[in-house]
């Protein structure tokens, strides 16, 4: 079985690296799920300070929680709802550098301090979000939002 290390260095050398264990993961699989499942185990285990990582799919005018790892959260946010459901209305990632400060944040698991959601777009079409929680305030910047869309593209890309 793949079993992924948790990378080391600095935050551009580790979406790298993370950026490989995808592609190695999703070699030979177009399952969305299965390829869902196993990015958000990648990007749970291998990022430092993260309580939460996991997708929502867009049906309807909803986003519905998907493959993640972290507490159970909440099942059904509302696009224009919450970070997740600004992120899906924009259609561009936001960061939220403390939760405690965003009018309308959803809280799952009040540990949770700062967050960062990246759409999940295939050609324009909005498929649902990628959402990671952190626990410290300020944990995400943009070379987090910049990993994280690569890391949604290559999921996009690799998945049906
Ligand atoms: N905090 C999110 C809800 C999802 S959980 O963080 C897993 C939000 O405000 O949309």
């Amino acid at each position: 079985m793949f079993a992924a290390r948790r990378p080391t260095g600095t935050k551009q050398e580790i979406y790298r690296e993370l950026r490989l264990q995808a592609r190695g993961l999703f070699e030979g699989e177009r399952d969305a799920i299965a390829n869902a499942a196993n990015l958000a185990a990648l990007i749970y285990g291998g990022l430092e300070d993260v309580n939460w990582a996991g997708f929502y799919f867009l049906k309807g005018e909803e986003l519905v929680l998907g493959p993640f790892q972290g507490q159970p959260a909440c099942v059904r946010i509302p696009v224009g709802r919450g970070v997740c459901g600004t992120a899906a209305e924009r259609r561009e990632a936001v960061i939220v550098s403390d939760v405690q400060k965003f009018s309308g944040h959803i809280a799952c698991d009040t540990a949770s301090r700062s967050e960062v959601v990246v759409p999940l777009l295939r050609t324009g079409r909005l498929l649902g979000v990628l959402d990671l929680d952190s626990p410290s305030r300020n944990r995400f910047g943009e070379e987090d939002r910049a990993g994280l869309e690569i890391l949604a593209a290559l999921w996009i890309q690799s998945s049906d």
